[in-house]
């Protein structure tokens, strides 16, 4: 098992891509902290994750409060010692017209998905630092890479944000053996992409932007975290890795 004796937190855990990712470590062995706001469906993810065989401890946390961020790495830490990856994958996504975006809203965008993965690394690289070691991934999106067609404005800056503190963080803490990478996918069916899926029209435009002509799946991308996170991507760090059937490309 690629992730045995390996302590790994993940955000936005408890449904969607999070969920996938949390249970593909918890099923290579690792220590694995199911962390989000939603307590029911998170606890249930643990014991899904211990029913069969593995280690999972539900954490309510919300990422846009430092507190809670402080409180959750001083508990890893008396628990279990360390901690080797840290998944920034929560994330929202309000679309709106930008001609009519409220500032509310932007603010929420900014809050979870900015100040959210700082907070995260932030934190994380305290404790990493110690150990001379640690792997940072971000939930990013082809929305960080591209001006893409089909997001809000909102979620393109923020999600840049996410692709140019991930490069920056990786650039400054490589000397303590920290790497960070951001992750980068194109639509996948989750509750976050419920009302696009409801939409036949929405739903046929995403999928003609694809190359490879299909939606990718959760599993497409824990994949591609799971590799990022292994000793077989050591030397990886500071990349922006697309996960987006050649959309990107195109
Ligand atoms: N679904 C897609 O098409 C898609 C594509 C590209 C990138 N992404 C990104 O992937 C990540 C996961 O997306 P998903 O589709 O699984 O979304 P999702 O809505 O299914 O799950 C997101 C999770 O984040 C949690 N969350 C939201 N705000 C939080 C907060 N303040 N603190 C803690 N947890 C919070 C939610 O409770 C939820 O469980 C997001 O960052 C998203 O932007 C998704």
């Amino acid at each position: 098992m690629r992730f045995s004796n390996k302590v790994v937190m993940i955000t936005g855990a408890a449904q969607g891509i999070g969920a996938e990712i949390a249970g593909r470590f918890a099923a290579e062995g690792a220590s694995t902290y199911v962390c989000d706001l939603k307590e029911t469906e998170g606890k249930a993810l643990v014991e899904k994750i211990k029913a069969g065989g593995g280690q999972g401890f539900y954490l309510r946390l919300d990422v846009t409060d430092e507190t809670n961020w402080r409180e959750a790495m001083g508990l890893i830490k008396a628990q279990s010692g360390r901690l080797d990856v840290l998944v920034n994958n929560a994330g929202v996504s309000v679309r709106m017209p930008f001609e009519e975006y409220p500032v509310d809203v932007l603010d929420h965008m900014i809050n979870v998905n900015i100040k959210g993965v700082f907070l995260g690394m932030k934190h994380a690289v305290i404790l990493m630092k110690e150990q001379k070691a640690g792997c940072i991934l971000n939930m990013s999106s082809i929305a960080g890479l591209i001006g893409h067609k089909y997001s809000s404005i909102a979620y393109i800056a923020t999600k840049g944000a996410v692709t140019m503190m991930t490069k920056g963080v990786a650039t400054q803490y490589a000397p303590y053996n920290i790497r960070a990478n951001s992750i980068h996918p194109s639509t996948v069916e989750t509750p976050l992409a419920a009302e696009l899926f409801s939409d036949p029209e929405k739903k046929r435009q995403r999928l003609e932007e694809v190359p490879l002509g299909r939606f990718a799946t959760t599993k497409d991308v824990a994949a591609v975290a799971l590799f990022l996170a292994s000793d077989e991507a050591a030397f990886i760090t500071g990349v922006s890795v697309p996960v987006d059937g050649g959309l990107t490309a195109s």
